[in-house]
């Protein structure tokens, strides 16, 4: 099969290289799907599980990439819940070879059907950020109807599903990003923008929920406008300035099937967009992820036509 590989990881996106590789064995528990779209976040080339296995040692070459939609070819021993031919959407393991290749093998419980009317490119943006919101939201932040919500990186791929989501929740979302970005973040559904670049921050007053995926000196700031008993949120490591009443949690996005058919149905119905930037092939997406100008949206590979 074709698959892009990684081997090191100093190269970053620019050391992606096409190549032939063995087609995946499905083992217990596992489905192998044949891969018609993926997503990959850039940020995977810097976590150590996209170069090493569970114990530590390299894996490399390893394929990146860990949102698939795409269609069963083979069951592995033991396996229930889905079967051969079934449309299917979801996340693969940080720590196995992932979905830019023609095939991939995911335990199926991280999978979950993918409507008949969800095209696979659709499919394929869905898996990380609209998991990453509704947890985030949801688990994590234990968000109800009439709090306020800071959405960082709202314009990004897992901030316009935190601000879709927190407003069909009831939630009151300020959205922020940089300056480029305030219309489609209030697009998106965002009732207030903060420019990151421009605008102070602390102006915003106090909220219920931070949902953090910028860290650092945005991070920081963000904590002291927390209310007593709010939450921060944050997708990219432990928070160094934690809340002075409320609580902090990190947390890394689990597949969870029941969750994926929530978001799927909210796209089906019209409640939930993404926010796909380009669509490139398999041959071309080394050049896609080594774009030469800042792009908007998310790149996702059509791996069949
Ligand atoms: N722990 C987890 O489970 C998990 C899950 C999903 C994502 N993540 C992490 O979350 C982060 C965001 O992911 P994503 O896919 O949403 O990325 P994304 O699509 O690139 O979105 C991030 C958004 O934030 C903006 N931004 C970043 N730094 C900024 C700054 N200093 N000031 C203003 N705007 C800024 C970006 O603008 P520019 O494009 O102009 O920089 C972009 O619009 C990544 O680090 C990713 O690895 C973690």
């Amino acid at each position: 099969m074709k698959a892009i590989v990684v081997t090191d990881q100093a190269a970053g996106t620019a050391g992606m290289k096409l190549v032939e590789w063995p087609e995946p064995q499905a083992a217990i528990n596992d489905v192998v799907v044949q891969v018609h779209a993926s997503g990959f976040v850039p940020t995977e080339l810097a976590w150590p599980s996209t170069w090493t296995d569970r114990l530590d040692c390299d894996r490399t070459p390893s394929i990146p990439g860990h949102e698939l939609a795409g269609v069963v070819t083979a069951l592995g021993y033991g396996t229930t819940g889905l079967s051969v031919g079934q449309r299917v959407f979801g996340l693969a393991d940080w720590y196995r070879d992932g979905t830019l290749a023609e095939y991939v093998a995911v335990e199926a419980r991280n999978l979950a059907p993918l409507p008949g009317d969800v095209d696979f490119t659709l499919g394929a943006s869905l898996p990380i950020s609209g998991l990453t919101a509704w947890q985030g939201l949801f688990q994590h932040g234990r968000l109800h109807a009439g709090q306020s919500v800071l959405a960082h990186g709202a314009a990004g791929a897992v901030g316009t599903m935190v601000t879709q989501l927190a407003r069909e929740a009831g939630a009151y979302v300020i959205g922020t990003g940089r300056a480029a970005d305030r219309r489609m973040v209030l697009d998106f559904g965002a009732q207030e923008f903060v420019d990151l670049e421009n605008d102070a921050l602390e102006d915003v007053g106090k909220v219920d929920l931070v949902f953090d995926v910028i860290g650092g000196d945005v991070q920081k700031r963000s904590a002291g406008l927390i209310r007593v008993g709010g939450r921060l949120v944050t997708v990219v490591g432990p928070a160094e300035t934690r809340p002075a009443n409320g609580l902090a949690v990190d947390f890394v996005v689990e597949s969870d099937r029941a969750q994926l058919s929530e978001i799927v149905q909210r796209v089906r119905d019209g409640r939930l967009r993404t926010n796909i930037g380009i669509v490139s092939t398999l041959d071309d997406a080394v050049a896609a992820f080594n774009p030469t100008e800042r792009r908007k949206g998310k790149t996702i590979v059509r791996v069949r036509p």
